[in-house]
This record gives C-alpha cells, sequence and structure tokens, in this order.
C-alpha cells in the first residue's frame, strides 16, 4: 500500500479538520439536555460512512439513540469485516478542571505528544478512535484498495451500557454477519511499544441509598441518638475491603479464574515503570490487593470502588445537621467467569445484610457486562498483529485492559466472532477526566495500519480455505 503515506500527508489538515467538526458536537449520551446534539453526530456520522464509500447507510432507530449501519459489499466469496465504535461521550464535568473548553478542540504540544494533540471529550474515547476507521475506508474505497467486504455498526449509547444495541444485536444477527469485528477503543502502551488488547473486564453498577430518621434532623438536639446515615454508609462501604484489600462480600471470588504462574510471568514481561507510573499520577505509592501486581491489580483482577457519595449538607461554612439520606454510586470491576448478574446479587444480599437496624438500605442495581478474553492464535489477531509490524515495525504485545467494553462479550455470543481490539490511545490521554487528548501521531497512525489489517485478514482467509 505505497500509496497510504503520500495519502495522509496531503489529507492531514482536512483528516483533522473533518474529526474537529465531530468533536465539536457535544454528544452526552447520559444527559438528556444534549438529545440534539447526540442525534446531530449520529448524523454526521452517516453522512460521513457515505462519503467513505458504503454503498448501504442506514440510521437505524431504537428506543433510544439511533445506530448508524454502514455496508460495501465487493464480493460475498470474500470475508467481512465488521467495524464498531461509539459517537456517544462522557460528560464534560468537572469544567472549570479544563485547561480549553471540551466542547472547542485545539490542538496542543505535550510532552508524550510532541506532534499536538487534539483536546477534546471524545477525542480519544471514542470518536477520534472510531472517525480512523471512517477514514481508512475512504482512503481504502478511493484507492482501490479495499480487499474485502466491510460493514460499520457504531452506536450512541456506549457510554450509558449499550441496552439498545444488545437488542439490535439479536434482532439482526443476520445482517450483522460477520468474520471478524474490529474496535479502537482501547489503548496501547506507547507510541514506541504498540500492543493489542486481548483482555476487558467485566462490569456491576449499583446505587445505594440508606435512609435514617424521616426528616434532617439538628444534630444538636439529635446527634448521639440516632443513626447518621453518612456515618453508617462510610462505615459499610469501609467494611467491603479487608486489611490485604481483598473484597469481603461472600462468594465474590468464587468464579474468579486464577492465572498460573508461567501466565503471570509472560503478563510481568510487559514493560512497565512503577517510578514513571507514580510520577504520571503524582502519588507517592501505590495502593491495593496484597499480593499483585500493579498491572494485574488493573486487569486480571476484580475490584470494588465508590464512584461518587453525596449526602448532607455541602454548601458554603456549616450547617448542623444530620440528614436523612445518604447515597453512593459503586462499581465493581470483574474478570471473565464472574457473571456479574449473580454479583449484583451478592452485593445487594450483603449489603443489606450489614447494615444496622437503625437504617434502612436500597441497592438500585445499574448496568453491567461480562468480560472478556480472546486467545492470540486466530487469524484476526495475526492480521492485526502484522498490521502493527508494517507501520510501527515492531511486534505488538498482547495485553489485558482494565476497562469494560461489555457489548464485545454479547458480540461472540450472538454473532460468534471474535473482537480485536486495536487501540491507538494511550493511558495518559485523559478518558472521561478533564483535559482529555488524542495524539496527532496516534489518529494518524491508526489510519495508516487500519487497512493494512484488511490486507492481513484477507489474505490469512483466503490461503485458510484453499488448504
Ligand atoms: N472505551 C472505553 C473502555 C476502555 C477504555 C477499555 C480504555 C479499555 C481501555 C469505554 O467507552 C468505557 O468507558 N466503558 C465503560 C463501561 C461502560 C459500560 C460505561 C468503562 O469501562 O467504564
Ligand atoms: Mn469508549
Ligand atoms: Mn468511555
Amino acid at each position: 500500500m505505497k500509496n497510504i503515506q503520500s495519502y495522509l500527508k496531503e489529507n492531514k489538515d482536512k483528516l483533522l479538520q473533518e474529526l474537529i467538526d465531530l468533536l465539536k458536537i457535544p454528544s452526552i449520551s447520559a444527559d438528556s439536555a444534549y438529545k440534539k446534539d447526540v442525534i446531530s453526530a449520529a448524523n454526521f456520522v452517516a453522512k460521513s460512512l457515505e462519503k467513505a464509500g458504503c454503498d448501504i447507510v442506514e440510521i437505524c432507530e431504537t428506543e433510544g439513540y439511533p445506530i448508524i449501519y454502514g455496508e460495501k459489499t465487493i464480493d460475498k466469496n470474500l470475508p467481512t469485516v465488521l467495524v464498531y465504535g461509539h459517537y456517544d461521550v462522557q460528560p464534560a464535568d468537572p469544567i472549570e478542571l479544563w485547561d480549553s473548553p471540551p466542547f472547542e478542540p485545539e490542538i496542543k504540544n505535550t510532552e508524550i505528544h510532541p506532534e499536538g494533540a487534539i483536546f477534546a471529550r471524545g477525542s480519544c474515547d471514542d470518536k477520534g478512535q472510531m472517525y480512523m476507521h471512517v477514514k481508512a475506508m475512504e482512503f481504502m474505497t478511493t484507492t482501490n484498495n479495499l480487499p474485502c467486504n466491510v460493514k460499520f455498526m457504531i452506536e450512541g449509547e456506549e457510554e450509558v451500557g449499550s441496552v439498545n444495541l444488545s437488542k439490535f444485536i439479536s434482532a439482526n444477527q443476520e445482517k450483522l454477519k460477520n468474520d471478524v469485528i474490529i474496535i479502537s477503543d482501547t489503548g496501547m502502551i506507547a507510541n514506541d511499544i504498540p500492543s493489542i488488547t486481548t483482555g476487558l473486564r467485566g462490569l456491576s453498577y449499583v446505587e445505594v441509598e440508606v435512609t435514617g430518621p424521616n426528616r434532617d434532623l439538628h444534630s444538636g438536639l439529635y446527634g448521639g441518638a440516632v443513626a447518621n446515615p453518612i456515618n453508617i454508609l462510610t462505615k459499610m462501604i469501609a467494611s467491603l475491603h479487608d486489611e490485604n484489600n481483598h473484597i469481603t462480600i461472600p462468594g465474590f471470588y468464587d468464579n474468579v479464574q486464577e492465572l498460573s504462574e508461567e501466565e503471570r510471568a509472560e503478563m510481568a514481561k510487559a514493560p512497565f515503570s512503577l517510578e514513571n507510573y507514580k510520577n504520571a499520577l503524582k502519588i507517592d505509592a501505590v495502593y491495593g490487593e496484597k499480593g499483585y501486581s500493579t498491572n494485574e491489580r488493573n486487569s486480571i483482577r476484580p475490584t470494588l470502588d465508590v464512584n461518587g457519595i453525596w449526602g448532607g449538607y455541602i454548601g458554603e461554612g456549616a450547617k448542623t445537621v444530620i440528614a436523612s439520606k445518604a447515597f453512593a454510586k459503586i462499581s465493581m470491576r470483574l474478570v471473565p467467569n464472574q457473571d456479574w448478574k449473580k454479583i449484583t446479587e451478592l452485593f445487594k444480599k450483603h449489603f443489606e445484610s450489614i447494615a444496622p437496624k437503625a437504617v434502612k438500605v436500597v441497592v438500585k442495581p445499574h448496568h453491567g457486562g461480562y468480560g472478556y478474553v480472546t486467545p492470540i492464535d486466530n487469524i484476526g489477531y495475526q492480521a492485526a498483529s502484522k498490521a502493527y509490524e508494517t507501520t510501527f515495525g515492531k511486534t505488538p504485545i498482547p495485553q489485558r485492559s482494565g476497562g469494560s467494553i461489555p457489548i464485545v462479550s454479547l458480540f461472540e455470543k450472538e454473532l460468534n466472532s471474535k473482537s480485536i481490539l486495536m487501540g491507538f490511545g494511550l493511558d495518559s490521554d485523559a478518558i472521561h477526566s478533564p483535559n482529555e487528548h488524542f495524539g496527532v501521531w496516534n489518529y494518524l497512525k491508526g489510519i495508516e495500519t487500519i487497512p493494512y489489517f484488511y490486507k492481513y485478514f484477507t489474505e490469512l482467509s483466503t490461503a485458510k480455505e484453499t488448504i
């Protein structure tokens, strides 16, 4: 593919400007105030797929936000690659911590991104990475480099649990039939250490509500004599980990697959500097489950974290009050074989059982999903590995990630396909945080690498058939 380099060079400004236009749309799926914007991002994606050469583009309405489906079939006997991505983004708050407004993209240089990075909500997760596939497709169709059939499925509800996508997949198995799924919605180790994600964690997300007295009370008149829901809630939460940072919910670890010593030794070979890790986060020490390394703690081990906690008086000055209610949002990251529905039940049962009689506890399950691991001895992984070798000059390292894309396990169950997670972001790109960014180099490298995946996947598939 001798012309990919010149294509990128000639079109660099246009490639950046188009992504910037997409990033200007605040498509926050969690907040209904942005409904119009989410729909306008969906329409943007549909138009860009038409421009990229898809023969069929459909805006598939759902009970929530539309799923954009695109297709180009060149020969029914050739393999079909399905691309998945999402056009919705996380809320931008706390907005005051952004150095430039989240929906007014700016290209700025950083130490890790000397060629510049685009700062905007969604730049890396996932508009920038999703758009690499659209542009790679456009390159292939306009330069006669598309070697197989392609389907696109770009949703607008990934950040809120992909509920409507699950239904869409079950109802459209034939339409979505494919030989491999490629997704760029993860990261890699570093720009000079390419890696391919081979695992994702599952998730169980719950909200808890603790109620004490039926109204807020004067903390002098009643303090000491009634349960303070905030005191109780924090005590209950603290008891969910023991002194070794193991989770104390009975049965929580029942189905956790322990890695063999060989597998752990293999994992430990991935380049990692604890000093750099601590420096980047400005922490003096790491913290986590006893007996496991940092990389193990954030990928192959399950966790429990409070994501938000509120109640009582948080305004200016002081107010002597005992609140009637306290709340928390709690998420558990799970590993393959842990069933999120069962874990949610275990949490609920346990949390209710540790509450003192003086309070009432309600546990509301939010959403969840299964984890995913993929072996590397399949042609999808091999094609991706060869593609990275071609454009990075290095063999990528397989690595399990700690993040979750719950729909991936459903792809395997319902469509019987492996997902290849070709992420080009970096952990330091601040996804979900203020000042999210995506390296210009990474964006272009993604567009450069993707066409090689198509090439090698088609070659390996056809070679397999003739054996
Ligand atoms: N793209 C991320 C997941 C991700 C990021 C996986 C980096 C691996 C590396 C995705 O958009 C995301 O944020 N997922 C959520 C779960 C979802 C159900 C809201 C997550 O992991 O918190
Ligand atoms: Mn994402
Ligand atoms: Mn995300």
